[in-house]
């Protein structure tokens, strides 16, 4: 396993040294109030009201990748609903190969696994499903206006609040038994905490609250919405979640871009030449995930991934 633990801080004892405090990614603050390398019960020790997503919580000061650290505990048999939560991740993964920013401290950067039992082609919307998910218990626990830029952003504005990471694990006979869902999650970070190129673009709930929040709330409103909205999705798939989509969506109604195909490059670089370009309006989403687009001609075509842009104007 690629778990640095405990390298840097910090057996916090109580939650208010963790991250009520100050909120800020110090050595000494950085904490959700836990030692880190424990193995929580989500229910006892985080005072879960979730019975399956967080029923154990492994907690980590840095790691590479929280999804790359959960994919191996899923191989050594690790049960349904358990989480990784790391404090910092070295090398953070986001879509299309990119690298996901993931400072110590101010974020929150975790893996659920789930089991889906629904057919293959029914489960890559569970990152779309995810983000609404999330999005969900920011509104309603923050009052902020967290909503999901298809396919699975979450954004406040025109900026990127957080992103939502699906990694398949196949099994035997290629049905889809095991899923990673990574979750990324801007908390404290300031303005200044970002690099160059994320400026313009990121936000945070401490930016858009204007105070910083404890990390091991969020943890818990993320779970709990979670852990409803799975079951949700078990039972009735993307098709449970469409109304909610349409509530919370940036790209509806608005003239996009999507190009789609460099997902396929496992290095992120993307490819004109292998990239498809689809634009037009986009005007809903079918029952299982795929976005509508409308071209000029009042052709319509489902995309199934890619990276939008909002053509004429903010993303807002
Ligand atoms: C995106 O590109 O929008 C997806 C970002 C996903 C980041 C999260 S952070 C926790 C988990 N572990 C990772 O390595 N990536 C995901």
């Amino acid at each position: 396993m690629a778990a640095s633990g405990s390298t840097s801080n910090d057996s916090l004892s109580g939650r208010g040294a963790g991250d009520g405090g100050s909120g800020r990614g110090t050595a000494a603050t950085s904490g959700l109030g836990f030692a880190p390398g424990q193995v929580l019960s989500g229910p006892v020790d985080l005072r879960l009201s979730a019975s399956l997503v967080g029923s154990r919580v492994h907690y980590l000061a840095t790691v590479d990748s929280t999804n790359a650290i959960l994919r191996s505990l899923a191989a050594e048999g690790e049960p349904e609903g358990a989480v990784v939560v790391a404090d910092e991740q070295t090398a953070g993964r986001g879509r299309a190969g990119r690298s996901w920013f993931s400072p110590p401290g101010l974020g929150l950067w975790l893996s659920v696994l789930l089991m889906p039992r629904r057919p293959v082609r029914d489960v890559a919307p569970l990152s779309i499903v995810t983000a609404i998910s999330v999005a969900t218990a920011l509104r309603r626990d923050y009052g902020v206006d967290a909503r999901v830029k298809w396919p699975n952003d979450l954004v406040a504005g025109a900026r990127k609040l957080g992103g939502i990471l699906l990694e398949s694990l196949q099994g035997a006979a290629g049905a889809v038994e095991r899923v990673v869902v990574g979750i990324g999650l801007n908390v404290n970070l300031e303005s200044s905490d970002l690099p160059a190129d994320l400026t313009e673009t990121a936000t945070s709930l401490r930016i858009l609250l204007g105070r910083t929040v404890p990390r091991l709330d969020v943890l818990r409103s993320v779970l709990d919405g979670l852990d409803e909205d799975w079951r949700l999705f078990e039972a009735g798939g993307f098709a449970s979640f469409r109304e909610r989509w349409l509530g919370l969506s940036t790209v509806l109604g608005r003239h996009i871009e999507i190009a789609s195909g460099s997902d396929a490059r496992a290095d992120g670089a993307g490819s004109a030449a292998r990239s498809r370009v689809v634009a037009g309006i986009a005007v809903g989403i079918t029952p299982a995930g795929a976005l509508i687009v409308e071209d000029d001609a009042g052709e319509t075509t489902d995309v199934w991934h890619g990276d939008v842009t909002v053509l004429g104007g903010t993303d807002d």
